[in-house]
């Protein structure tokens, strides 16, 4: 049950950082260049541990997201380095004149990435024990926290494995979209969960959100929680705690038995974090709806038994030929399509199997909870399927008043609300963007959003996760068949609920679009390597924190 007030909070948020038509959510409405945050933070003083250079390939096919299984690689410093790069490492250097920018593994709205990450151990060979923050520019750790008594955290420690922490810095998604950011923050953080799951499973190792955890449990992991802790520095806040390994433990530890094991194995913090601005400012209604949806402990979520319908989902067509690390590593956001090229209907069908919750396979242990976003399809070239408004459940109950669709595998429960060209809509439903329209189809995800509040108010970080989660499979999905995805934040809300109201059966809210297609390339911009200058950066990063390479 949540709190009345916390409840309201956060539908008064959602009302406020809605977008539409007539009426955009308050934002800055330019780009202020001499306060735009540094998207790397960095603790200086914390020594720093040189993750081995970073590879381009993992050695097995993408086909080990369709469960493939491969044998579990042993959890050293070279394998935690390789999930680390591959979900949240740099993937590219773009350049435009004199500009560059970094490209992630994990997309973020806006290329911002509010989203950090801290390795918690009670040590591996390699790597002494403590806490440790990944910093994606260096492909390095950070040592965040030493153990004065790491036997005290390997004794509550479950099985072979790593916490994964993510937190989110908001400021850097607010700097560029104001009071919306924190939904972006919450998107990008379902990404970054379902990158990390990915990458998991092609190293042969789980992923799994601890779901019982409350924010304040995962805040002292993190050390996020110390008066001297950010000082200056934009506030991080605790997101998502993750177990990570070659092995899963039979259930989730017991937040309160690791918290008191911490504690008892005495971290002693070092570093300080980097400011990223200057100056902020606040925009209304993030601070509120930040502390109205933060998670109290709670009983685990039970694992789902396994659907209905085939184990593993169909193939696609790069599953064989693709190397799992390079699909992770060219994922891209389409600028724009070419609005002529279509999509197999064979080819959706397996793209919307991807996206069904099957326990055990990556991403879904990540975001463990029975699915509750739907898919409203907006098809407008899909070869064998005629263009129209389409609908997946998922599993959500968010059955669509329709007919079943001819041809598709009947498990999907793919279901037709409506024919016709919905090209105009879907630029009008995505803020007037043409991708909306040019791509192959876009969707729409669907929660009953104030229901799932009256559960718990953190269910409002929860369904943003699973859509992020959804749109990274997308973004995989889309490159396995030779297209391009691109995730849409920026959409009016209440149009795609409005549209499809009589055809679902309880109100639903509109949490994220998604278009994929054939690209557009713009070839004003040129593309380097991630990882080109390495060597340099570190040296030039020197300073107390001196590289100690790994043996
Ligand atoms: C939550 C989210 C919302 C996004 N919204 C939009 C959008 O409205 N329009 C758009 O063109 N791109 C959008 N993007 C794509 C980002 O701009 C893109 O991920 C970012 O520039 C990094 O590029 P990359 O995905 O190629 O790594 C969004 C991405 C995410 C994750």
């Amino acid at each position: 049950m949540s709190h009345p007030d916390a409840r309201a909070e956060l539908i008064a948020y959602h009302r406020l950082s809605s977008h539409a038509p007539d009426r955009y959510a308050p934002g800055p409405g330019h780009l202020d260049w001499a306060t735009q945050p540094d998207p790397f933070r960095r603790y200086a003083g914390a020594p720093r541990i040189d993750l081995p250079e970073p590879e381009e390939r993992l050695g097995v096919p993408a086909a080990v997201l369709a469960g493939n299984q491969v044998p579990a690689q042993p959890l050293e410093p070279a394998t935690l380095g390789r999930l680390l790069r591959f979900s949240l490492g740099l993937a590219a250097w773009k350049q435009w004149g004199e500009s560059r920018w970094s490209l992630r593994c994990n997309p973020s709205s806006g290329n911002l990435h509010p989203t950090e990450a801290y390795v918690v151990t009670p040590g591996l060979p390699g790597l002494a024990p403590g806490v440790h923050h990944y910093v994606s520019l260096l492909h390095a750790l950070e040592h965040r926290a030493t153990l004065a008594r790491p036997e005290a955290l390997t004794a509550a420690w479950p099985a072979e494995g790593v916490l994964v922490g993510l937190t989110g810095i908001v400021w850097r998604e607010a700097w560029k979209y104001g009071t919306r950011a924190w939904r972006y923050c919450q998107l990008d953080a379902g990404h970054a969960l379902a990158a990390l799951a990915c990458a998991a499973a092609a190293l042969g190792w789980r992923a799994r959100l601890l779901t019982a955890f409350g924010d304040a449990q995962i805040a002292p992991l993190l050390g996020l929680d110390r008066a001297d802790g950010h000082g200056e520095a934009e506030p991080e806040t605790p997101e998502a705690l993750l177990w990570v390994g070659p092995e899963a433990p039979g259930q989730e530890p017991d937040p309160a038995r690791i918290e008191a094991a911490f504690r008892l194995a005495g971290p002693r913090w070092q570093g300080r974090p980097n400011r990223l601005s200057p100056r902020r400012r606040e925009w209304p209604g993030i601070a509120e709806a930040e502390r109205a949806a933060r998670k109290p402990p709670t009983p685990p979520v039970a694992p789902l038994s396994p659907a209905t319908g085939p184990p593993q989902p169909a193939a696609l067509p790069r599953d064989h030929t693709l190397d799992a690390g390079a699909l992770f590593l060219q994922r891209r956001s389409a600028v724009a399509f070419d609005a002529r090229t279509g999509l197999p209907a064979a080819h959706l069908w397996a793209l919307l199997d991807r996206l069904l919750h099957r326990p055990g396979l990556a991403p879904w242990d990540a975001v463990p909870w029975p699915p509750r976003v739907a898919l409203a399809l907006l098809v407008h070239r899909v070869e064998g399927l005629d263009p129209g408004v389409y609908l997946l459940p998922r599993g959500t109950g968010l059955e669509g008043r329709g007919e079943p669709v001819e041809g598709a595998p009947p498990h999907l429960g793919l279901v037709r609300l409506a024919p016709g060209d919905a090209r105009h809509f879907a630029r009008l439903a995505s803020c007037h963007q043409e991708i909306a329209a040019d791509g192959c189809l876009a969707f729409a995800m669907l929660a009953r959003l104030e229901a799932a509040l009256d559960e718990g108010c953190w269910w409002y970080r929860w369904l943003h996760w699973e859509a992020g989660a959804v749109g990274q499979m997308l973004y995989l999905g889309a490159e396995l068949c030779g297209l391009r995805g691109t995730g849409i934040g920026c959409f009016f809300d209440a149009l795609v609920p409005q549209a499809l109201g009589a055809a679902l059966p309880a109100p639903a809210s509109d949490l994220y679009h998604f278009t994929l297609g054939a690209p557009v390339e713009d070839r004003r911009l040129r593309t380097h390597p991630p990882y080109e200058g390495l060597a340099g950066w570190r040296q030039a990063a020197g300073g107390r924190g001196a590289a100690r390479p790994l043996a």
